[in-house]
């Protein structure tokens, strides 16, 4: 302090502090652009993007879930706020979480819906990021072949089969490995039953292809996809299925320390749940694609009820190591995943592309 205010007061003093500033200025340019010659190729779109490779990320993407309605109900809002996001963010890719086409999917690999409701939808920064995507119950009362043929017609879907796999390997040399399940057989309602007939599906081949999967791979960092969750923090909706705590639970728990996350739509809202506490592995559910549903707490004195029942999880209490909801909201939006070297950011966006809430977490290297 005492310093600074005898340089201020003396004009000799003061040229030299401010010479001394412009040689470290210069410094920092200089290596800034040694840095960006030696490190990063030209066709770099945003500078942005650069700053972050320098942070350590590794890569991000983006999660939607319960969309295609023609543009309608928030569907072209909550995509103009991806597009708006994807340009800060440049997500490798975009992972549909299913209910891809209301109200009984797509007809057919030429079905009006691909421009519709995805093509003519998603576009500007979105245009050239690839989407994986899972079926949902609503998909699963239309041609299903339609939607893994449309595969080899597009640019941008991908979904080769209605259960697969994505390994990626990340800039730094990480493992990452993402599966996609189709969960509408799992169920026991109507979709269910329309899923094992129109399909043939055999439910219990799913689950062994996908226990063989997680055994054979060498990945610390796994995240599983489907479309119905298998928890909730509202009473509103289905509140999460049975059927798949049941069916699978138990895998997703013998590998649970190689999952960071399940991650679902099904529930027209946006939550993350944390179902064993702070240590287990993360809820997230991105269901705000086009319309939302409510979200309704259970009466106090009955949550123990609830939670016994239907595995409602409490929220708004911070018990660290209880199941928790530490998220939730009845609103149109998507999620973005941002990994680190050893750590993931997962963040919820509204359709006005603001940051509604933000989550960090150390994850194994
Ligand atoms: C489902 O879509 C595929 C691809 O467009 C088409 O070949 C097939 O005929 C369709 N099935 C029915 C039952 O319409
Ligand atoms: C695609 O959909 C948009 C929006 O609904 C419409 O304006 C456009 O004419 C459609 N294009 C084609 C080729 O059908
Ligand atoms: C996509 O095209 C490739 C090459 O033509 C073909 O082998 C594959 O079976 C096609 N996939 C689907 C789902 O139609
Ligand atoms: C993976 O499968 C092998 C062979 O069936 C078995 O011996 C091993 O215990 C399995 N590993 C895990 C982690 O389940």
């Amino acid at each position: 302090m005492y310093d600074e205010e005898q340089l201020l007061s003396n004009p000799l003093k003061r040229k030299k502090y401010q010479g001394f500033w412009y040689i470290l200025l210069l410094l920092t340019l200089l290596l800034y652009a040694t840095c960006f010659v030696a490190f990063v190729p030209v066709s770099l779109p945003s500078f942005g993007r650069w700053l972050w490779f320098s942070r350590g990320i590794d890569f991000s993407f983006m999660v939607v879930g319960d969309w295609g309605r023609e543009g309608h109900h928030h569907q072209k809002k909550v995509a103009n706020a991806m597009a708006v996001v994807a340009r800060q963010t440049n997500p490798r890719f975009i992972i549909s979480t299913g209910d891809n086409f209301y109200d009984y999917g797509v007809s057919s690999a030429r079905d009006k819906q691909w421009n519709s409701s995805f093509e003519s939808i998603y576009d500007s920064w979105l245009k050239n990021i690839p989407w994986y995507a899972v079926l949902g119950n609503h998909d699963h009362l239309g041609n299903l072949t339609a939607q893994v043929v449309y595969s080899n017609r597009s640019e941008r879907w991908n979904m080769p089969r209605p259960f697969f796999s994505l390994p990626v390997t990340s800039r730094f040399g990480e493992e990452y490995l993402f599966v996609f399940l189709d969960t509408t057989p799992f169920i026991k309602d109507s979709y269910g039953e329309a899923a094992r007939r129109n399909g043939r599906q055999n439910w219990r081949l799913q689950l062994s292809w996908l226990e063989k999967l997680l055994n054979s791979s060498t990945s610390r960092r796994i995240f599983i996809v489907g479309h119905h969750n298998l928890y909730s923090s509202s009473i509103a909706g289905e509140r999460g299925r049975e059927e798949l705590r049941i069916l699978l639970k138990p895998i997703l728990d013998k590998y649970s320390s190689r999952i960071v996350a399940y991650i679902s739509g099904h529930e027209h809202s946006l939550q993350h749940l944390q179902p064993y506490g702070m240590d287990g592995m993360d809820h997230f559910i991105s269901g705000g694609g086009s319309k939302t549903d409510p979200l309704k707490d259970p009466p106090k004195e009955s949550r123990q009820y609830w939670y016994d029942c239907c595995k409602v999880l409490p929220f708004g209490l911070s018990e660290k190591d209880k199941p928790r909801a530490l998220f939730r909201a009845s609103k149109h939006g998507f999620f973005v995943f941002k990994l680190y070297r050893s750590e993931l950011i997962a963040e919820v966006y509204s359709q006005k592309a603001k940051l509604l809430y933000s989550y960090n977490k150390k994850i194994l290297p």
